[in-house]
């Protein structure tokens, strides 16, 4: 397939009018949003979502949330609005937060593999609402990587997965947050399913207690099933070992220096993911700044690039744990996932 390639910011108008046309079409378009780039589908048409799975070599299993420009336009994919669905949207739409509930008849099954709920969310781009009124049809979207890989949050990382697998792809630079969207189920007491921008601190703010799946800091159980499918595969990994080490800034990193100078005397290319803070302990050895420890969303913004960034021919990344509270939650829920939980304590 051959892929077309269009600017957001030069060829704003004609790219996402084209690109609507595209995805009414029943073809595949990957869309910049403010969390990460998006594979994006007709919502609506069973047959252009399958596509989807296909092009990411993602297990059938693992359901879709459907990308909307209104908040009004949610009503006809669930069977009704809840009360607390309204006072979220009010306060997070447009924005990383993904709500599910119980889907209405038009939903394709192609779309929630199966489940009797749909989850939805209103992104906060220009260019995905464009992209979204342009097509006029809710517009089903994973991150646009191939299954397993990071989230690609940077228009390289797109094309490394995605160029000759979609008709379309839209540039619309580095996406702000970095991580995806937070996916808030509300089916029952509310449980944030996957960590994102919009923290639980945030939800609880507007809602009161919000629950936190165990799976999102913890590896499934053997005999667990998971709340939602997606967290029942590895995520996020990068060609190379990630190991990830806990304790106080200090600790942590008197646990990286340790094993780093192990790693490089077995002939390892290593690399540490410092932060503002804590960069003056690493003195001499190979590092990259993710952020600051004090404020988590800049290492959330800068997470997935560093983990595609390959470039030093990377065997090994070491990378200290932060508390995972407020943006930190989604942060420390991609890191442990992306080192399939290899954690050292001292
Ligand atoms: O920020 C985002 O959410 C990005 C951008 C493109 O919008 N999209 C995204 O989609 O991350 P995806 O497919 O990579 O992740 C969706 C997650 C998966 O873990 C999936 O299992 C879960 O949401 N999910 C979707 N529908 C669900 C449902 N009905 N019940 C439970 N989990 C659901
Ligand atoms: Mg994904």
């Amino acid at each position: 397939m051959q892929t077309e390639l269009f600017n957001a910011k030069t060829q704003k108008e004609n790219g996402t009018g084209y690109a609507g046309r595209v995805i009414r079409a029943g073809g595949l378009v990957v869309f910049p949003t403010e969390t990460v780039y998006g594979l994006g589908a007709n919502g609506l048409d069973g047959e252009a979502v399958l596509k989807i799975f296909e092009a990411k070599g993602r297990p059938a299993d693992n359901p879709l949330i459907l990308h909307i420009a209104k908040k009004s336009d949610v009503k006809p994919l669930w069977r009704h609005v809840p009360e607390i669905a309204k006072r979220l949207m009010d306060e997070f739409w447009p924005g990383p937060l993904t709500l599910i509930y119980l889907k209405s008849d038009i939903v394709p099954e192609e779309v929630t593999a199966g489940l009797d709920t749909v989850a939805v969310r209103m992104p906060e781009h220009r260019t995905a609402l464009a992209l979204i009124r342009a097509a006029g049809v809710p517009i089903a979207a994973p991150s646009a990587n191939l299954s397993g890989k990071p989230s690609p949050t940077r228009l390289e990382h797109v094309l490394e997965d995605m160029d000759g697998r979609a008709d379309v792809i839209i540039d619309g630079g580095p996406c702000s947050v970095g991580v995806e969207s937070t996916v808030l189920s509300l089916v029952g007491a509310p449980t944030i399913l996957r960590p994102g921008g919009v923290t639980r601190e945030m939800l609880e703010a507007v809602i009161g207690p919000v629950r936190v799946a165990n799976a999102v800091l913890n590896p499934l159980g053997e005999h667990e099933t998971a709340a939602s499918p997606g967290m029942k595969y590895r995520h996020y990994a990068p060609d190379c070992e990630v190991i990830v080490a806990e304790g106080s800034p200090r600790a942590a990193a008197a646990i990286i220096n340790r094993e780093y100078s192990r790693a490089e005397r077995e002939g390892k290319n290593c690399v540490i993911f410092a932060t503002e803070q804590t960069k003056g302990y690493y003195k001499g050895k190979k590092y990259v700044i993710i952020g600051d420890r004090d404020m988590p969303g800049t290492l959330c913004a800068s997470l997935f690039a560093a983990l595609r960034d390959d470039s030093g021919g990377v065997d090994c990344i070491f990378a200290e744990a932060v508390p995972a509270e407020k943006q930190g939650l989604a942060y420390m829920n991609r890191l442990l996932r992306a080192s399939g939980f290899t954690v050292l304590r001292s």
